[in-house]
């Protein structure tokens, strides 16, 4: 049972490595979070955005520089690592290679001095939990990767933390692999329950494991919202483009009444958005923003929309067809059918419906017209 909170958290390193220090020389600025007891919170963001750093504050392996760390509401910065009730699991989870499974399980429990019956008990309770009761005689050199993945996390679940921190657990894993585990890690939580905060680059990794997903970009959060939120209502084109498979497409637009157009396309636009883009001032520029499967083959779909181009990439996935089409600069992707009767170097005409269009602010990047859209949460900052 807990509650993490994070309050106006930063850090800032001595030296930190293709930083020139000034401003932005914070590796987490302005970090605010609040968990619900027992919630799967998951980080995600490029390389280098500041997740582990964050996830290295919250287990006391680092001092933050700023700001405050509650659990249950007990400020932390006093509380040795040790102290605070929280099991990590690393990518690199280092296996003590001469003990086998059931000793590297029971390691952190023998430290603490809990009693040999109750190391047993836990250890094997972990290890049903897991389906790796079969293993514990077995030295780690003697396990696959996945096998090793699942000590790892039995060795934090022996624990019995009241906080579990998962730093990019799986990114050691085959791809089949780690969709299994994602899975499991994902009933391991209904089924105890522990607040987690679970950190990816992977926005699918992000999207199908998390309740709540934090986004971040060098240090600062974007959103933080529920998957389906993120999809639907970015706040920003960072997060329109980060999250989503394939991304979503962006055309530099200029619009002028109820149109919007550019080189290749034009669309008209609901009320909606005329009103965001009339709120953007005289600027007669936004960025369009329109996913992959939100457009279609023109002669099969009627929208306002339209977008033409020739084909340069054509990629069958077997249930759709991704299509690259090139507009001026850009290629934009369109998930269209399987069997698409279209070649490379034909002239091929998209349709798509208003209602998908995304707008952003040529300058800024934040997303026009969600002030006048009630569903949005206020709680996160562009
Ligand atoms: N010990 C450190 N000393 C200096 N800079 C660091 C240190 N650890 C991380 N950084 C820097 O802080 C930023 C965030 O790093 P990190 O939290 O590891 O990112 P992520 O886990 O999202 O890839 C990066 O710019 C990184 O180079
Ligand atoms: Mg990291």
């Amino acid at each position: 049972m807990a509650i993490v909170e994070l309050k106006d958290v930063a850090k800032r390193y001595d030296s930190m490595p293709g930083k020139k220090g000034g401003e932005h020389a914070n590796a987490v600025e302005d970090f605010n979070l609040i968990t619900r007891d027992g919630e799967f919170v998951v980080l995600v963001g490029p390389s280098g955005c500041g997740k582990s750093t964050t996830m290295r504050m919250i287990a006391g392996l680092e001092h933050n520089t700023a700001g405050e760390i509650r659990i249950n509401g007990q400020d932390v910065s006093a509380v040795e690592p040790r102290d605070r009730d929280i099991a990590m699991v690393f990518q690199s989870y280092a296996l003590y290679p001469h003990m086998s499974v059931y000793h590297n399980m029971a390691f952190a429990l023998e430290l603490k001095k809990t009693p040999k019956d109750e190391v047993k008990k836990r250890v094997q309770e972990a290890a049903k939990i897991l389906d790796i009761e079969h293993l514990l005689d077995r030295k780690p050199r003697a396990l696959s990767g996945g096998q090793r993945q699942r000590v790892a996390l039995g060795r934090a679940l022996v624990r019995q933390p009241q906080v579990f921190l998962m730093d990019e657990p799986l990114s050691n894993l085959d791809a089949r692999l780690r969709v299994e585990m994602r899975a499991e890690i994902t009933r391991l939580h209904r089924r105890l329950g522990v607040t987690t905060f679970y950190v990816t680059h992977d926005q699918t990794e992000a999207m199908t494991m998390g309740q709540r997903i934090v986004v971040m970009r060098d240090g600062r959060i974007q959103q933080i919202d529920t998957p389906y939120n993120l999809y639907e209502r970015p706040l920003n084109r960072f997060v329109a483009g980060f999250i989503g498979t394939p991304s979503m497409n962006f055309l530099q637009a200029d619009y002028q009444g109820d149109t919007l157009r550019g080189e290749g396309f034009s669309c008209s636009l609901n009320p909606h958005q005329q009103a965001a883009l009339g709120d953007a001032g005289q600027r007669a520029r936004c960025w369009l923003g329109i996913r992959p499967e939100h457009l279609h083959q023109a002669d099969t779909f009627t929208g306002s929309g339209r977008l033409e181009g020739a084909v340069e990439v054509i990629e069958p996935l077997g249930p759709v067809t991704m299509a690259q089409v090139r507009i001026g600069e850009t290629l934009v992707t369109a998930q269209l059918a399987a069997h698409l009767e279209v070649q490379i170097g034909d002239t091929l005409a998209l349709a798509f419906d208003p209602d998908h269009v995304h707008l952003f602010d040529i300058d800024s990047d934040r997303t026009l017209g969600l002030e006048t859209d009630p569903a949005v949460s206020a709680q996160a900052t562009a």
